[in-house]
């Protein structure tokens, strides 16, 4: 197994996005944009936030995070409007194995315009080429189907459903697992372009 290249959050580009490490200015963007809306919040781990002082606390210890090498944690910047619409991380990083897992979410204004699917891809491609990463995992309670949806058009395979394997707001509930291999990308490479900053 070769070893990982942890370069931490670098800048990606996309169509439609830059992709870059969070900012504490940011954190306005995030209230407003996506992060105190309960529908955002339905399946993820976080409670929506009730103030614009908890977005720009949790921005400003992002900001410091983004200096370390083995952090991966981008604001999703709508290059059209220049504001944070969204953020897509590396949740657990597995060096052993060298395994990503992936989450994110994004404001209910920009739904299915495949805009969380350009973004991971990027996510991806970078991980895989740049960071050296062997597989790539994501996960999406079973009564989110439009996240499994974005699993499979960037090319994850589904690996089965961890029946009751995770609980929410005190339910527990059913995990679909996605993941691919770098050997799995390697045969059909997606389009994108990213660079450093
Ligand atoms: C899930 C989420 C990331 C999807 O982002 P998105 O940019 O809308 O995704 P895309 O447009 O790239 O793709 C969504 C796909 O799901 C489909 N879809 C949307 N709602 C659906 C539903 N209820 N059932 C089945 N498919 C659905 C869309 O039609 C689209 O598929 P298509 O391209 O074949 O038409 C976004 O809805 C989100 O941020 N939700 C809140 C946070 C969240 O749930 N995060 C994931 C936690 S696992």
């Amino acid at each position: 197994m070769s070893t990982l290249n942890l370069i931490g959050t670098k800048t990606i580009e996309t169509e439609h996005f830059i992709l870059r490490a969070f900012r504490e200015s940011d954190g306005e963007y995030m209230y407003k944009n996506w992060a105190s809306d309960p529908d955002v919040a339905r399946y993820v781990t976080w409670e929506p936030h009730t103030s614009p002082e908890i977005s720009r606390e949790l921005c400003r210890i992002w900001e410091e995070d983004s200096k370390r090498s083995d952090i991966f944690n981008w604001a999703m910047v709508l290059k059209e409007t220049g504001e944070p619409i969204g953020g897509i991380s590396v949740v657990k990083l597995d060096e052993k194995i060298s395994e990503a897992d992936i989450g994110y979410c994004m404001g209910q204004k920009w739904w299915n315009k495949g805009y969380m699917t350009e973004c991971f891809r990027a996510v991806i491609k970078f991980l895989f080429t740049e960071v050296n990463i062997n597989r790539i995992s994501a996960c999406h309670h079973t009564s989110n189907p439009a996240s499994g949806k974005v699993m499979k058009k960037c090319g994850l395979r589904p690996e089965g459903i961890k029946r009751q394997g995770a609980i929410l707001n005190g339910e527990l509930f059913d995990l679909a697992q996605y993941a691919i291999l770098r050997s799995d990308y390697e045969n059909k490479l997606q389009p994108c372009s990213f660079h450093k900053s």
